[in-house]
């Protein structure tokens, strides 16, 4: 893990976790001593004392969190396709791609994030497949302006692929319009072993 990596991993995912679950346990252990009496009283603090005010914090905290991970995979499963979208904040033909996502019902969660090649080295696109932005649809990694129709039938047929891709950015694709030309371009599938087929070709 590289020093960038280490850096990105600690502040999107550790933090937040470890600063949540720190002030439960505080606010718990106050809240519980208070009840208790502790502090007013002269006797010493027993073990029990200690320990169960923080496992009960502990545990709060914890199915808290697997409830929200329930919620969102809730999300996932309804009707409308929810896209976590990452990409650089500079990009202004991501912004084009996005608004064609709405307006064929997917929902958007967008993540401006700075250094993009970590999200792609995540999510293993594999190195000749990237382009600019990365997104998340139902578990499926979608790289660069893949049209919607593409999307929804990955998401239908359900294959047994990381995600699709169209790589670079091709005139043409949705977010990439220049007047009317439109470039042949080909959406690609890739597995976890960077295995690389066609899933569709444009003009089809
Ligand atoms: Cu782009
Ligand atoms: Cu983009």
């Amino acid at each position: 893990m590289s020093q960038k990596q280490f850096i990105y991993w600690w502040q999107e995912q550790l933090r937040p976790i470890m600063v949540r679950v720190a002030v439960k346990v505080v606010v718990t252990i106050g809240v519980t001593a208070a009840l208790l009496g502790i502090w007013g009283s002269n006797a010493p603090v027993s073990h029990a004392q200690v320990l169960f005010p923080t496992s009960v914090a502990v545990n709060t905290q914890l199915a808290m969190t697997t409830r929200r991970i329930q919620d969102k995979q809730t999300v996932l499963k309804g009707t409308a396709p929810s896209a976590i979208v990452y990409r650089s904040p500079e990009c202004s033909c991501c912004g084009g791609w996005i608004d064609h996502l709405k307006t064929q019902g997917f929902e958007i969660k967008d993540f401006p994030t700075p250094d993009i090649e970590i999200v792609k080295q995540k999510y293993n696109v594999p190195d000749n497949l990237t382009s600019c932005h990365t997104a998340i649809v139902n578990g499926y990694v979608i790289e660069g302006h893949v049209p919607a129709d593409d999307i929804k039938r990955l998401l239908q047929e359900k294959p047994n692929v990381l995600g699709l891709s169209v790589p670079q950015m091709p005139v043409g694709t949705p977010g990439m319009e220049i007047g009317n030309r439109k470039d042949p371009y080909t959406v690609f599938s890739f597995d976890p072993k960077s295995r690389v087929a066609v899933f569709n070709e444009y003009p089809s």
